[in-house]
């Protein structure tokens, strides 16, 4: 199956059961000043849940491009490392307001996952909210009741605070949430460790899948809970996790959504993936954070000095970075892989797209600018490397490594890697004994 059609039959299945269609919102966030960006599908959705708008319909199932890389759900530096996060990423959820509640959602994501998309159910465990004295919260009995009618008791896990009640922010609407967890371990592994010793254990084949919250209180900024008028349903599955499952794949990078952008990376690096560790890794960050850069973009986020366009140039060269050091390329090539990107996303979210500049020239435009930044500061430490030897010393003050970064905007991590080839060794106490003149 591909993602085309995965995408299509979740959004057709809520149809037959009355939900409305809705496309994605921007990745910007646009209804909610504490949020720069769409961390998740409900952000648009956070004043029905309030009360403080009414929705013209009380169930809508929609796909939400999302983007975790600042504030309190933050995935940036899990990026790459594994084979699962994402800093840009699609949710596809079911939205309840005011209408049903647990039991059809309960009901009905298994229903999806195991006989429309016929999931095998032997490897689905799913967790519940094991409640908080703190908040004065009792276990999530509801849930656990509806979970029994599908699965068997010993696949029901109970988790604390941190795993199964759902929180947007340090305030807003909130409640307890199941989370569906799938195990895509082979069969000899899974004889070695059961599946739910694993869940929520950061395994890379036993992986949340679907969070079905339940929004039934408001956190205020006192830290207190409100309980709301109305209960809502507001559920989350990783787009790209849910292609993995299906296309029997052990990495979401290796689904439709990422191979055609991982062959243009090692193509245009000279790299093979899939052999190393390291390069890996390197190829997995340039991958999701060129698909964040585009997507912002694309909605109209120029990297810039301020706010939001400030995060997307901070991405941007991390990339470059990243590159210059691993991979040693000294020349642009990010704004190459703009092309296969933009059409993804014209042919998934429809995107008319306003642009003064197109964006490869956006991208080109902001390498050549930092590549330059890099090769000046990079002089400037080399006369400073000069100097030290001239006084045959082999010590560098770590306020030197920050006045380039300040003054130059030279990167930390490069120079420190140069400091280092050069046998310079970096001190951090003013007091050191032994330190140059
Ligand atoms: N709000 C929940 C999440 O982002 C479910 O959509 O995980």
């Amino acid at each position: 199956m591909n993602h085309k059609q995965i995408r299509k039959i979740f959004l057709s299945f809520f149809k037959r059961k009355q939900h409305q269609i809705m496309n994605s919102a921007s990745i910007v966030s646009k209804t909610d000043s504490s949020l720069m960006f769409t961390n998740a599908g409900m952000n648009i959705f956070k004043d029905f849940f309030i009360g403080k708008k009414q929705s013209q319909y009380s169930r809508i199932a929609n796909f939400q491009k999302c983007l975790r890389i600042t504030g309190k759900h933050n995935d940036l530096f899990e990026v790459g490392k594994d084979t699962y996060h994402h800093t840009m990423f699609e949710m596809l959820g079911n939205w309840s307001f005011g209408d049903y509640f647990k039991k059809e959602s309960i009901k009905w994501a298994w229903e999806l996952l195991t006989e429309v998309y016929k999931m095998d159910k032997s490897n689905i465990y799913v967790t519940i909210f094991e409640g908080n004295k703190e908040d004065k919260l009792s276990f999530d009995s509801e849930s656990f009741q509806y979970w029994k009618n599908q699965i068997d008791d010993s696949k029901i896990l109970f988790f604390d605070k941190k795993h199964n009640f759902w929180e947007m922010g340090k305030t807003g609407p909130c409640g307890p949430c199941t989370e569906i967890h799938v195990d895509l371990r082979n069969e000899k592994e899974k004889l070695k460790i059961p599946g739910k010793n694993l869940v929520n254990k950061k395994h890379p084949l036993v992986i949340e899948l679907w969070n079905l919250v339940f929004i039934q209180f408001f956190r205020k900024s006192d830290g207190t809970l409100v309980k709301l008028p109305t209960f809502h349903v507001d559920t989350g599955m990783g787009f790209e996790r849910l292609c993995m499952i299906l296309q029997n794949k052990k990495s979401t990078y290796d689904t439709d959504l990422f191979t055609y952008l991982i062959k243009s990376i090692a193509q245009k690096t000279d790299q093979i993936y899939g052999v190393t560790d390291k390069i890996d890794i390197v190829i997995r960050i340039i991958a999701d954070h060129m698909r964040s850069v585009v997507f912002a973009i694309s909605d109209g986020i120029i990297p810039s000095k301020n706010k939001s366009g400030y995060v997307i140039r901070k991405i941007l060269r991390r990339i470059i970075v990243t590159y210059y050091l691993t991979l040693k390329i000294k020349k642009p090539f990010l704004f190459q892989l703009v092309k296969p990107i933009i059409c993804y996303i014209k042919n998934s979210y429809l995107n008319k797209l306003h642009l003064k500049d197109d964006i490869s020239t956006i991208i080109l435009r902001e390498e050549k600018l930092f590549l330059k930044t890099i090769n000046l500061g990079i002089n400037k430490l080399y006369k400073i490397i000069e100097k030290l030897r001239a006084n045959k010393c082999h010590l560098i003050a770590v306020k030197i490594i920050y006045w380039l970064y300040n003054t130059y905007g030279l990167p930390i991590e490069i120079s420190k890697r140069i400091t280092n080839k050069n046998k310079i060794q970096v001190f951090y106490s003013i007091f050191r004994k032994g330190s140059c003149k």
